[in-house]
């Protein structure tokens, strides 16, 4: 399984599933590119000191968010791309790039979807006051933070939480979840049908 991986930032996922195939937990899969709409992301320096290619793909080449997914299209295919991931990929992405790549990309939303979708997630969750929030791995359809979920983990809102706290709590599941998810679809155990996503023994 070749794999392309999305970024916009630190990278933190990102990292989890490299450390995760180079030691041998995610077997038969290899990051052939990341890409990055920000050309000082730090995911770039992760890709780089793993001889991972990372590909800086500048938005204000294009005069529309269509010819940018497109070039990102050709991207992910001359790098014969299987599975494409979102990993603090801070664009909307192309309804045609989505169809392309139908069950075969995977986004991490930092919330319990469908509570709180959108930016801010652990920001949307103290101030609602839930008292459980967590992470939510899921295939990517057109609507925002909507496909179908493949894995979720929780974590508890405590009393004083702030975005920066919570943030952190989940982002400890969230680098748990990213790779077994990756792992699952690699060994070819996710079947989806409709919404519902089945692991399969
Ligand atoms: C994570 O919280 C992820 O859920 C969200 O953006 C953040 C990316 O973190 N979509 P990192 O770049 O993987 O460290």
């Amino acid at each position: 399984t070749n794999i392309s991986v999305l970024v916009s930032g630190r990278g933190t996922n990102l990292q989890s599933i490299i450390d995760a195939i180079e030691s041998g937990g995610i077997a038969g899969a290899k990051i052939t590119a990341v890409i990055s709409d920000k050309k000082d992301a730090y995911a770039l320096t992760r890709a780089e000191n793993h001889k991972i290619p990372g590909i800086f793909a500048d938005p204000k080449s294009f005069s529309s968010r269509q010819a940018y997914d497109d070039h990102l299209l050709s991207i992910l295919q001359e790098n014969k791309t299987d599975l494409v991931l979102l990993a603090g990929y801070l664009r909307i992405i192309s309804d045609s790039l989505i169809a392309a790549y139908e069950n075969r990309m995977i986004n991490i939303h930092p919330s319990l979807l469908p509570s709180f979708r959108g930016l801010h997630a652990q920001q949307q969750a103290v101030e609602y006051g839930v008292k459980f929030s967590g992470c939510t791995v899921h295939f990517v359809e057109p609507a925002l933070d909507g496909g179908p979920v493949i894995l979720q983990k929780v974590v508890p809102v405590l009393d004083g939480d702030t975005e920066e706290t919570l943030a952190a709590r989940i982002l400890v599941e969230e680098n748990k979840a990213y790779p077994e998810a990756v792992k699952l679809f690699v060994e070819g155990k996710l079947k989806v049908d409709g919404r519902i996503v089945t692991i399969l023994e």
